[in-house]
């Protein structure tokens, strides 16, 4: 078989035969490069193909689900309740917002399972001197700085470890293919050698990628589809906390985020975020609620801000952080329609503190009252919290998991919750505490403005 030229365009991972300007895929210019696909060195000619063994479903031990405890509850949390031995896991995250730092720490962690730690990126006086700064590092993890992919798969698979960390995708590189380290094809060579090595040897696999100018993990969307598990690390850069997500999770639920907070000896779990997202509160100023949302399992108490102001261009701007923008348009249609206020000569900034994207629709009602609130510039009350979706029709429908939202809340010293109806039968354990229960938009507005709706 003689060495295959193909061009592979770098943004999306097609393939074509001729060098194209344009990818007829994702529409990325100039992104196609050539890649030389050299023949696998093994001849197909002289194996023998054996017949492999099947086994019956029954068969295989499902005692218990075991899994590995790294020792970080919010990383096992979000991995779906700890490692699943013989996974691979992608972390990836902008350069510089601590995926390093986190695995390092995880590696700490995991001390009874004699974790590898493979550096493609910092010397090895790099690493000692960073682990210097954490605390619950052991002196026996295992390093390697290496950046070739044979060599790490071999130390790997010979060396007496559980897990095993490769940092990064884009430094290591194979033999077998010609392109620099980071190309396509390099980052699919380098992540399917490690998949096989992690399904044949049960142990798990942590690879590190860097997100590209796109956000897209490794340029290409690809690895997603080989790893078992997509985590994602994202901060803003105005804080110092991260977010871990999972992107995707063949293991758990995609919902459930960790919140960590950098400093200065490294990466500390946020026990109670809803204080973090809450702490910069301005407390005079219209157009500011507070919801009761949830990220995962977990309620999350978070600040929605909103500011209408008059516009003087033709068209009005709506720009919304953190929430769907068409769901807000939608919120706007609603509050005009069934409420009679006018958006359609004013601009419309929404915005949710703390840079979080928020997915749960459960905010419409407080989103719509910051809305409200800040057209006419009626501050709301610092201590009330809202939850709840809102309909077409402008009524307001109830959302998963009240009860916690609304303990979460209790917690952190609200004493009125503006919530959907749910009738006497939930039995909440309720003091100093105004549960205003109502049906339709409208008599929500009511409660911080005077003017009926
Ligand atoms: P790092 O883990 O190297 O990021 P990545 O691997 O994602 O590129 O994190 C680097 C940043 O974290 C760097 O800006 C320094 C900061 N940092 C701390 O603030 N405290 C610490 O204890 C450590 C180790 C890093
Ligand atoms: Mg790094």
């Amino acid at each position: 078989m003689k060495d295959k030229i193909v061009y592979i365009c770098q943004s999306c991972g097609n393939q074509s035969t001729k060098w194209l300007g344009r990818c007829n895929e994702c529409g990325t210019w100039g992104s196609f490069v050539e890649e030389v696909i050299k023949s696998p060195s093994s001849k197909i000619k002289g194996t023998t193909i054996k017949k492999a063994d099947t086994v019956k479903l029954g068969s295989i031990n499902s005692e218990k689900e075991y899994r590995l405890k790294s020792g970080i509850p919010e990383l096992d949390r979000v991995l779906g309740g700890g490692i699943i031995p013989g996974s691979l896991v992608l972390v990836g995250g902008d350069p510089g917002i601590g995926k390093s730092t986190l695995m390092l720490q995880m590696c700490g962690g995991l001390k009874s399972y004699n974790p590898l730690y493979v550096t493609g990126e910092e010397s090895l006086e790099q690493i000692r001197y960073r682990s210097q700064r954490l605390d619950n590092m052991s002196d026996d993890l295992l390093l390697l700085a290496e950046t070739n992919i044979e060599q790490i798969n071999y130390v790997i698979k010979s060396e007496n470890c559980n897990v095993a960390v490769v940092d990064s995708i884009q430094a290591v590189y194979s033999d077998r293919i010609d392109s620099a380290p980071g190309s396509v094809v390099q980052v699919r060579e380098c992540a399917s050698l490690l998949m096989q090595t992690a399904k044949q040897t049960g142990k798990s696999i942590f690879i590190i990628g860097h997100v590209t100018k796109e956000g897209i993990i490794a340029g290409p969307k690809l690895l997603e589809h080989m790893v078992d598990t997509v985590l994602q690390f994202e901060g803003e850069k105005n804080y110092t906390y991260r977010i871990l997500r999972a992107a995707k999770n063949r293991f758990g639920s995609t919902n459930e985020i960790g919140i960590f907070e950098m400093d200065n000896s490294g990466l500390k779990e946020v026990k109670n975020p809803s204080e973090i997202f809450l702490a910069h509160r301005n407390n005079e100023a219209s157009g500011i609620a507070i919801v009761a949302a949830l990220e995962g399992t977990r309620p999350l108490l978070l600040e929605v801000q909103a500011l209408v102001t008059p516009s003087y261009y033709g068209m009005p701007q709506r720009t919304v952080n953190g929430y769907d923008l068409r769901r807000i348009q939608m919120l706007l249609a609603v509050l005009e329609k069934r409420l009679g206020l006018r958006f359609s000569q004013h601009d419309v900034f929404v915005n949710v503190a703390g840079g979080l994207y928020l997915e749960d629709t459960s905010a419409d009602l407080g989103i719509s009252a910051a809305l409200v609130s800040s057209l006419r510039d009626k501050p709301i009350d610092t201590k009330t919290v809202f939850i709840g979706e809102i309909g077409l029709t402008g009524e307001v429908r109830s959302v998963p998991a009240l009860e916690q939202r609304i303990n979460e809340a209790q917690k952190l010293g609200f004493n009125k919750i503006i919530l959907p109806n749910i009738g006497s039968k939930k039995n909440l354990n309720l003091k100093d505490i105004n549960m205003v229960q109502v049906e339709r938009l409208s008599l929500a507005i009511n409660e911080f403005i005077e003017e009926k709706m």
